[in-house]
């Protein structure tokens, strides 16, 4: 068993569709292991995005994950990194395989809906970062 760390970003939560993502989720077969909703500050969505601070999409990213609440999960699934990422489908929700969370309730390639760790590495972090060691047993 493996987790991933996921979010139903500000667009999803402020279009009401938090609760069918979940669903989507569970359907998909992922235990929800930890959940909290929140909003971001800057200080926070600026660590968590830390890796792409240098892009020209950086201002716009922080804005748009700081505009409204945001849902933060720990999920658990076999190989649930990549099977997340293939949930979700592609970063642009116009190239996104039918089916899948992002052309389902994405909006464009900044408002896509969710988010998910990219690798085991990124995966121990992100975790961590919204999480503590006994919400994760
Ligand atoms: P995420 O980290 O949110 O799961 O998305 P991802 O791996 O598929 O994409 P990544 O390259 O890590 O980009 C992080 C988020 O930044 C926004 N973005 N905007 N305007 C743009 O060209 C652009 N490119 C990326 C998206 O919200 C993307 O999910
Ligand atoms: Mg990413």
């Amino acid at each position: 068993m493996q987790k991933t760390f996921a979010i139903i970003k500000p667009d999803a939560v402020a279009a009401g569709k938090a609760g069918s993502i979940l669903a989507d989720i569970q359907a998909a077969g992922f235990t929800i292991k930890a959940m909290r909703m929140t909003r971001l500050s800057k200080p926070q969505a600026e660590g968590f995005y830390a890796v792409h601070k240098e892009r020209p999409f950086f201002g716009g990213l922080i804005e748009f994950m700081t505009e409204g609440p945001v849902v933060l999960l720990a999920l658990e699934a076999e190989d649930a990194i990549k099977k997340w990422r293939d949930t979700m489908g592609a970063t642009n929700p116009e190239k996104a395989t039918e089916g899948t969370i992002r052309k389902k309730y994405g909006t464009n390639i900044e408002r896509n809906a969710t988010h998910g760790s990219d690798a085991p590495e990124t995966a121990a972090f992100e975790l961590a970062y919204f999480f503590t060691g006994f919400e994760l047993l």
